[in-house]
């Protein structure tokens, strides 16, 4: 199995660009579903998510065209071949049952093997079922799968009892083509979720409201093709901007939106890092002032964001002073506390906080990834302690961070993968 061996070589210096955003693209490679014209986005990121999306399209019809050297997708669903994705596919990547609302709006009918938990919890979907039903579909559940079937769903009202990035996506993808108007109130309202309506609307959807609280939709008869550039990714953003406060380092992000990390940028200012806008990005300074403690809470955009919880919490286990840190979106989304531990973190969990006392000096060990953000924590802890740290189920990180150990490399981080 492949790992990295990561070492410390002092602060992070120089310059690193973002690559467009994985939970952006996935659900816009999904709504592609939505059309029989050929679709064109931009600026993607070469990630096994996205290459496991390209498979699952594939299986249901869609020709793909795939230039990863040019961030580029070509996709056209001309006729879909089944409504069905595969199982041992779905069971590789969660992101998969953003198939659901487009193959039920195109086709009248959706099958998806109900999604097995995984690391950071048990991750159900009655929401997006709840969608459904509301619009007006069947839901019927068979051993170990779910299908939703309805000859045209009608727009319907639907409160979501909590802002679900996948649902707010499936029920908006299944939307834009019902019979009038759906209403979705309490949505999500992350930078994805806009991103993703921004797309729809170049088809021809009408959706308005997307980045707030409710989002009103305009059933129409059909979508045509249309072209996009992904967003940057927020999260490798937050990553990078952490692993240059954890080095002490001076770092300059670029290709970034500073309005989608606001709170990454809050925190690490309370940390004593200096965080300035720079032209198409941010400079993260921490080589100046020693780096203090400051407390995490973990919430639906516009809060901080969860999947930037295990990097921070690595961060903190650095700094002078006792922090806290709570994670609200997920049960459990502690995994990488052990890990951290075997390098002398010293963390400990109460209830639904970790307390992280700080001014540690991390050890090198041998540790391993538990999801995909857990294993980046790991990496950046790698990179700040003494001795090798060696990275184990590293697939975990490569699902979500293109050309990671290049761009660390970039900076002088002093890295390697190894089979
Ligand atoms: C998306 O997952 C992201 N994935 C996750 O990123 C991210 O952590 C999460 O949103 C929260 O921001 C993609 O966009 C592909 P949710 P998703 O539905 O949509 C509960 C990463 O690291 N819930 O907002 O699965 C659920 O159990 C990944 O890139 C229900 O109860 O997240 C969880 O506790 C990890 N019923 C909470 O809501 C439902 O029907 C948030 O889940 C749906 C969700």
């Amino acid at each position: 199995m492949a790992k990295f061996l990561v070492e410390n070589k002092g602060p992070l210096k120089g310059e690193v660009t973002i690559s467009g955003a994985k939970n952006a693209v996935l659900p816009i490679m999904a709504a592609t579903l939505l059309t029989d014209e050929e679709c064109r986005i931009l600026d993607v990121p070469d990630l096994r998510d996205v290459e496991v999306m390209c498979k699952i399209l594939e299986s249901l019809g869609v020709d793909v065209d795939a230039d990863f050297d040019g961030n580029t997708l070509s996709l056209a669903a001309k006729n879909i071949l089944s409504n069905e994705t595969p199982v041992e596919l779905v069971r590789r990547m969660r992101a998969s049952i953003l198939t659901m609302g487009p193959l039920l709006a195109r086709t009248g009918s959706a099958r998806a093997p109900l999604p097995g938990g995984c690391a950071i919890g048990a991750r159900p979907i009655d929401l997006h079922l709840k969608g459904f039903e509301l619009m007006g579909a069947e839901i019927e559940y068979g051993t170990g799968y779910v299908e939703a079937r309805a000859k045209r769903l009608k727009g319907g009202r639907v409160y979501l009892d909590y802002p679900s990035v996948g649902a707010t996506e499936n029920i908006m993808t299944a939307a834009v083509l019902a019979e009038g108007t759906t209403i979705i109130e309490n949505v999500a309202e992350e930078p994805e979720i806009v991103d993703l309506a921004n797309y729809l609307n170049k088809m021809g959807a009408k959706i308005r409201g997307a980045g707030t609280d409710t989002i009103k939709i305009e059933g129409v008869d059909k979508l045509h093709g249309a072209k996009h550039c992904v967003i940057p990714d927020r999260i490798e953003t937050g990553t990078f901007m952490v692993a240059a406060a954890i080095t002490r380092g001076d770092v300059i992000i670029k290709n970034v939106v500073p309005d989608h990390v606001r709170p990454i940028i809050a925190k690490l200012t309370e940390c004593g890092a200096i965080v300035e806008d720079v032209e198409d990005g941010l400079h993260v300074k921490a080589d100046e002032n020693p780096l203090v403690a400051t407390d995490i809470k973990t919430l639906p955009y516009p809060g901080f964001p969860t999947d930037m919880q295990s990097q921070f919490m690595a961060l903190l286990t650095t700094v002078q002073g006792k922090s806290t840190v709570i994670e609200t979106v997920f049960e459990n989304r502690y995994m990488h506390v052990t890990e951290l531990n075997r390098m002398g973190a010293g963390i400990s969990i109460e209830g639904r906080s970790a307390v992280i006392p700080g001014d540690i000096k991390l050890r090198g060990a041998q540790v391993m990834s538990t999801d995909l953000r857990a294993g980046a924590a790991l990496v950046l802890a790698g990179l700040t302690a003494e001795g090798v740290t060696e990275i184990s189920e590293i697939y975990h990180i490569e699902r979500g961070y293109s050309e990671f150990v290049d761009k660390l490399r970039k900076l002088g981080a002093q890295i390697t993968r190894v089979e």
